[in-house]
């Protein structure tokens, strides 16, 4: 088993155990719940948690909660990028989207309590101390707040149909995807305790760069993967008029700034001895991933 299965194992048991039963009221509630953050999903946040925390030389029980409450974010997320009223995607994880397996309704449901869960699971952490949770709290929620995902899933919409320049593109970048990616791993430094001022920095430059190579990258595969590879529908940003990378660059140049920003998360690691090569190695698999 790789590196990343061994996590991504551990990651799912808790995942599994810290969600709602499928059986207790409301159960169409707590079934989309556990559908959309059960199902599939690559868990990159999560593992960028235990592998950020792996390099300090953090235990596994004080991350395990941080990786939950981070996903569980990200799949709140997902459900409602895919709602008709944002994206109108139908497949996700290459299943039907929560809204279409369930309705509407219940999928907006889902994302709220969602989101909620995520904050009970991280200020209940029985592993770390108050102020430690707190922090957590705080750094997760304006990640997610109008001035993180949802902010930057608003300017997403409000660029449908225009062209930006480059600057707004990674501001829109920078909120809607890379938030959240930066802030699993300020929860990880968070959880190793009193860090070195440079080394938190370095990390906090490793998660900006990568968060902006992920967005590009989702933006490429958009325009040149395969729906059954992707799991979720190919062309769909062209189809919507999607301000990307590649709409706006074009696609040799989108690549270029993809390998720009994975050079420059590497460079912010060159501190780091071989304790962070699995953090080299999952932002290698960021870069080149098909899916
Ligand atoms: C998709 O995220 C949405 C973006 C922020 C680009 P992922 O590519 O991490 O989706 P899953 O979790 O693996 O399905
Ligand atoms: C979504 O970006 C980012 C989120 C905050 C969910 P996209 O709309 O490009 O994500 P996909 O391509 O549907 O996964
Ligand atoms: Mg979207
Ligand atoms: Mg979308
Ligand atoms: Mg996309």
């Amino acid at each position: 088993m790789t590196l990343f299965e061994s996590w991504r194992k551990r990651f799912d048991r808790h995942l599994a155990a810290r969600l709602p039963a499928a059986d207790a009221p409301p159960t169409r509630l707590h079934q989309a719940m556990r559908y959309s953050a059960l199902l599939g999903g690559k868990r990159v946040r999560p593992l960028l948690v235990y592998l950020t925390g792996q390099a300090l030389g953090v235990e596994a029980e004080k991350l395990d909660d941080a990786a939950v409450a981070v996903e569980l974010i990200h799949a709140y997320s997902l459900i409602h990028d895919d709602l008709p009223a944002m994206d109108n995607d139908a497949l996700r994880r290459g299943q039907p989207t929560c809204h279409i397996a369930f309705d509407e309704a219940t999928a907006i449901l889902a994302g709220d309590a969602l989101q909620a869960l995520a904050f009970e699971i991280l200020l209940a952490n029985p592993y770390l101390n108050e102020h430690s949770r707190a922090r957590m709290g705080l750094e997760l929620a304006r990640a997610c707040g109008s001035l993180g995902m949802a902010g930057g899933q608003a300017l997403d919409l409000a660029a449908t149909g225009k062209t930006l320049d480059l600057q707004a593109l990674e501001t829109m970048h920078r909120l809607k995807t890379g938030a959240l990616i930066q802030a699993s791993i300020t929860m990880a430094c968070l959880a190793a305790g009193d860090l070195p001022e440079p080394q938190t920095r370095a990390l906090a430059r490793f998660g900006e760069h990568l968060g902006l190579a992920f967005q590009v990258r989702d933006d490429i595969l958009d325009e040149v993967g395969e729906t059954r590879t992707l799991g979720k529908q190919a062309g769909a940003d062209r189809a919507l008029g999607k301000a990307t990378y590649p709409a706006i660059l074009g696609l040799s140049q989108a690549q270029a700034h993809l390998e720009k920003h994975h050079q420059q998360a590497l460079r912010a690691l060159e501190n780091f001895g071989e304790e962070a090569d699995p953090l080299r190695a999952l932002a290698e698999a960021v870069v080149v991933r098909d899916h």
